[in-house]
């Protein structure tokens, strides 16, 4: 069983092929980050534009990497939903044309779900691949940690899950970025908080962690709005003073435990509903999707806090990708869930879980 997945939710234009839900056959992924680093953030009109350019050289060069044609192919996947609308659509319209002129069973995939899907490929023909030893056992408890999304699931089964809890507004990853923008760092602001953190002192600055009503929800304005705050102070400016102006004025040992202080409790208050949810519903694995999943730091808290061992998959396959889409799809063919229709199905940009 072999199934393409397709993936165009954000500013990446992505093909992967997996088999049987386990063996990574191809994941070719351009991004066009690059234009977008410009403006500090996904300008969607300039990342619909690039997937209308790129998707169908990404679905051939995807095809090929796998040593596939289209005969082989038994399925196609798609995210028709969370993401933005115009990046969808060309994703949708592309998959729906080719499950048509191709003659394939259709499958709308839901791009969080598909980032937990990730950590269920354990083989590979392609090099430079580092992946887990064994697929994830249920009931699994998933954490998912994008630019876009933070939220904390239960699954019981393949489409058996509960959404515990999530973010009340920013989503980490977005936390992440504007907090390297305050810092005067690239987009994306993930890795360059990460790396710049690594030199500075992560107790130097004393961000709040939110109290949130619900037991596993959490919020990440507050501690960027601290940040804002600390940046000001430090300088001994007032709160009036303009964000965009503060990295010139900050000394690079300030920014450096401003990052590290931030990326802490960014952190910590992930792992925190993490290691409270795990003793609440005693999981058999816990698994990480998303863009931050990536976050070393992440990886390390998590290691040390869980009492089970934790597998990760490998970077490339954290941030977004038509793998992980493949993946998922994958297993709706296997487990018979229902196929869309090609000539009617939607976007659906604000899905939730
Ligand atoms: O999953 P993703 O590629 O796209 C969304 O679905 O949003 O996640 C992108 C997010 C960005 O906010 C970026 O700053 C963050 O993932 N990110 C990281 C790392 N790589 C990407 N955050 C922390 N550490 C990283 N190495
Ligand atoms: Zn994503």
């Amino acid at each position: 069983m072999k199934i393409l997945g397709i993936e165009t939710s954000c500013d990446e234009t992505a093909c992967g092929i997996v088999e049987d839900g386990r063996v990574l056959l191809s994941n070719v992924v351009l991004s066009s980050m690059d234009l977008h680093a410009a403006y500090g953030g996904v300008v969607p009109e300039i990342a619909a534009r690039s997937h209308i350019e790129a998707i169908i050289p990404v679905i051939e060069q995807s095809l090929e990497q796998a040593d596939c044609t289209w005969d082989d192919i038994d399925g196609i996947a798609v995210t028709y939903g969370a993401g933005l609308g115009g990046c969808l659509l060309v994703g949708v319209m592309t998959a729906r044309t080719l499950a048509i002129t191709k003659d394939k069973p259709l499958y709308a995939v839901n791009h969080v779900e598909g980032h937990i899907y990730a950590n269920f490929l354990t083989e590979t023909t392609l090099p430079g691949y580092v992946l887990p030893q064994k697929q994830p056992e249920f009931p699994v408890l998933g954490l998912i940690v994008s630019g876009g999304h933070s939220q904390l699931v239960i699954w019981q089964d393949h489409f058996d899950y509960t959404l515990l809890g999530q973010t009340h507004d920013d989503a980490i990853g977005e936390a992440f970025d504007k907090v390297a923008k305050i810092l005067g760092l690239p987009y994306p602001g993930g890795p360059s908080v990460g790396k710049l953190a690594a030199q500075g002192d992560p107790f130097a600055f004393k961000f709040p962690k939110a109290k949130m009503p619900g037991k596993y929800d959490y919020s990440f304005s507050g501690p960027k709005t601290a940040v804002l705050r600390a940046a000001q102070e430090a300088i001994g400016a007032t709160h009036t003073f303009p964000s965009h102006m503060l990295s010139e004025r900050l000394s690079e040992a300030q920014k450096a435990n401003i990052a590290a202080s931030f990326q802490r409790i960014a952190v910590e208050t992930v792992v925190d509903k993490t290691i409270l949810a795990f003793e609440e519903f005693n999981p058999k694995s816990v698994v990480i999707g998303g863009g931050v999943a990536a976050s070393p730091e992440l990886r390390r808290q998590l290691v040390e806090r869980l009492p089970i061992p934790i597998e990760y998959t490998d970077m490339k396959l954290c941030t977004d990708n038509g793998a992980m889409v493949a993946t998922l799809g994958c297993f709706f063919a296997q487990l018979n869930q229902p196929t869309s229709d090609p000539y009617s199905l939607e976007i659906a940009p604000n899905l939730s879980m």
